[in-house]
């Protein structure tokens, strides 16, 4: 936790036209400020900034707060990481943080060494780029052959790793860094004979940034055909790099993909870099690993629109199938565009001109499924037998859309274009749809229908005390959202499990019991999510876990889809939700703790000692004053 005279003072000196002002160009409006909103695309300015109130308000999306609030919802960042962005910004240190174990310590200091050794790496291979003779002949005229300009090196942080063996980290140790964080960041190696090197030698440089603009991995190009190796090397997965999270390119283009409310993917480095150049910035590359769920959740954050830029070749567009079907279940429109033969977006990009490979793209983009339809159609020919197979393989990708209306057009339209009945294709759909509910979801789902007739909601919740009502707040939202990340490194289960501690268990025995069951199938490495509340053996908590998630259904996709209904996204509003819930409950704990001392107080006998008065007087105002902490912390948040 930031201590709250840290929050105080970053609330008062941060100023919300200020920092507002590094993201949108504001204009003066009377007492106010306006602009275009950042946070849809439109022609007439309807996002207000009032400097005298400090808050904003978006009249296109209906978004408004505080500056952190914006920012939260402008960088998609936690509320603590908010924070910790304007203490940045002006200059404010935040001390120490909360009563943090040693182990956590010990973890949040191994990541930060391994920060900072990164960034050295950076500026490393930065300098040797530009100062160093090899550097230049060999690493620049590489990059300004291949087209870069002197200002997108140095935006991407372009470097050369010399063909030494141990110029890294020879420099790394003499200036202090620790043998072991070298290696832990995957930056230098040791040999069996206990000789140490570097990972990467007589290669440029990419450096890989996080969603926070923060280096954690590096991946070097070999510099000509003939050398050893492979043409890319990778960092290896470390505690500030994780795979399977990371798009690279995802720092310099978030707040265009929010903007042009797209996502271009490519496949590699250059790509990214090369269509950066050109002005086309909403670019990201899965480099170096296949496409994950959780690179697309980053995407998903941003838009829900993304387009796939692969070159021409066949074998490439069967490779990507599997990551387009990742997408495609995930809720999100997918796009196409295929290069002429031969070239990727790097190289054609590179010939024709950013204006051109613009118009390119909006010409040649196409919807995937109707793309995959016209595909295997002109290879079946005649043959029913491979005309089935190829309807069998597209209803497959069809039935990942969980939205029922989009699967209900793109059905039609495939019946269309591969030249079957429509009811061909709607009976197919059917078996595919019943396959991909898998096991475990079709039982939450039939669960929560039981549930729904059996247990009505006041049952559980008339005679609670109003602690109680607040506890079963906070489990319902976790029951909701147990596996949606909280921020960037917490599902929400975790930060429940962080925020409700010891010394503020719950009261309520199902509440109580439950948050232990998940405590413990945490530490065992267990996914909680809601099938983990709904298929519990406990009726009164998978009931109770049904009508938690009676809200969630019918509010989304799945809820939906039973009862083939539309409906638009549901807002992700669950991390202030949670974070207020949570407030709200430590509250009432304090209120509670405040009532018990005044008792005690009350039913002090004349005689007793002064010392023991004045040691419940000095409780009673620190709780006044914890109190008055939190309910304003409520008061910065919950501002919309
Ligand atoms: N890749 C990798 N490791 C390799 C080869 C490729 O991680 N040994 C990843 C890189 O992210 C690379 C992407 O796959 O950018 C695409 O590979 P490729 O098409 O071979 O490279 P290009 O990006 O076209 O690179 P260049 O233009 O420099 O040849
Ligand atoms: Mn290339």
């Amino acid at each position: 936790m930031i201590p709250k005279h840290i929050i105080d003072e970053i609330m008062a000196t941060a100023r919300i036209e200020e920092v507002i002002g590094d993201f949108v160009a504001l204009k003066k409006s009377g007492a106010d400020m306006k602009a275009l909103s950042p946070f849809s695309q439109e022609k007439t300015p309807s996002f207000y900034v009032s400097p005298n109130k400090q808050i904003f308000k978006d009249f296109s999306s209906g978004k408004g707060g505080n500056v952190v609030t914006f920012l939260m919802e402008h960088e998609q960042i936690s509320y603590p990481e908010a924070l910790r962005f304007l203490a940045k910004r002006y200059n404010i240190t935040i001390p120490d943080e909360k009563e943090i174990t040693p182990e956590e310590i010990q973890q949040a200091n191994e990541k930060e060494s391994l920060f900072i050794v990164l960034n050295y790496a950076l500026e490393f291979y930065r300098d040797q780029l530009e100062n160093t003779e090899d550097g230049k002949a060999i690493g620049k005229s590489y990059f300004l052959e291949r087209g870069f300009r002197e200002e997108t090196i140095e935006k991407f942080g372009l470097g050369f790793a010399p063909q030494k063996w141990d110029a890294f980290g020879s420099a790394a140790l003499a200036i202090g860094y620790k043998d072991e964080y070298l290696q832990l960041a995957g930056l230098s190696k040791v040999n069996e004979q206990g000789k140490r090197y570097d990972m990467f030698r007589n290669r440029v440089i990419f450096p890989i940034h996080n969603l926070s603009g923060k280096v954690v991995a590096f991946a070097g190009r070999q510099l000509s055909k003939e050398d050893k190796g492979p043409k890319y090397l990778n960092s290896p997965e470390t505690p500030v790099y994780h795979k399977s999270d990371i798009l690279y390119g995802m720092y310099f283009a978030k707040n265009m993909i929010r903007m042009k409310d797209k996502c271009f993917l490519v496949e590699g480095y250059t790509d990214v870099i090369t269509l950066n150049q050109a002005g086309i910035e909403n670019v990201v590359a899965s480099s170096g690993t296949s496409l994950t769920d959780g690179q697309i959740r980053q995407v998903s954050r941003f838009t829900p629109n993304i387009t796939v830029l692969y070159d021409g070749d066949p074998a490439g567009l069967k490779a990507s199938q599997r990551g387009i079907d990742l997408i495609l279940a995930q809720g999100m429109n997918v796009r196409l565009v295929i290069f002429p033969d031969g070239e990727d977006p790097d190289s054609y990009c590179k010939r024709v001109g950013g204006q051109e490979f613009g118009t390119y793209i909006e010409e040649h983009e196409q919807d995937f499924i109707l793309f995959k339809s016209q595909l295997l159609f002109g290879e079946t020919g005649k043959d029913p037998l491979r005309k089935a197979d190829a309807v069998k393989s597209i209803v497959a990708s069809i039935a990942l859309i969980p939205d029922p209306v989009k699967r209900t057009i793109f059905a039609q339209e495939c019946a269309k274009i591969m030249e079957v009945p429509e009811q061909v294709i709607a009976s197919e759909l059917g078996k595919a749809r019943r396959k991909e509910l898998d096991d475990s979801s079709r039982k939450a789902l039939e669960a929560v229908e039981i549930a729904q007739q059996m247990v009505p909601e006041e049952e559980i919740t008339t005679h609670l005390t109003e602690t109680e009502k607040q506890e079963l707040q906070v489990m319902k939202l976790l029951i909701r959202h147990a596996a949606d990340m909280y921020d960037d490194e917490r599902t929400v289960a975790q930060f429940v499990l962080d925020e409700i501690h010891e010394g503020l268990a719950f009261t309520n025995p199902l509440c109580a019991n439950l948050l232990n069951e998940v405590r413990t199938a945490v530490a065992e490495g267990i996914v909680v999510d809601a099938s983990f509340f709904v298929n519990h053996e406990e009726s009164s908590v998978n009931s109770f876990a049904a009508d938690a998630l009676h809200d969630k259904y019918r509010a989304s996709d799945r809820w939906a889809e039973i009862h083939e209904i539309p409906l638009v996204h549901e807002e992700e509003n669950y991390r202030l939700d949670l974070h207020s819930a949570i407030l709200h409950y430590k509250i009432r704990k304090v209120e509670m703790a405040i009532e018990a001392n005044q008792k005690e107080l009350k039913e002090m006998p004349a005689d007793a000692e002064e010392e023991t008065v004045t040691v419940l007087m000095e409780k009673q105002l620190h709780l006044i004053t914890l109190r008055r902490s939190l309910s304003e912390l409520i008061g910065v948040t919950v501002i919309k």
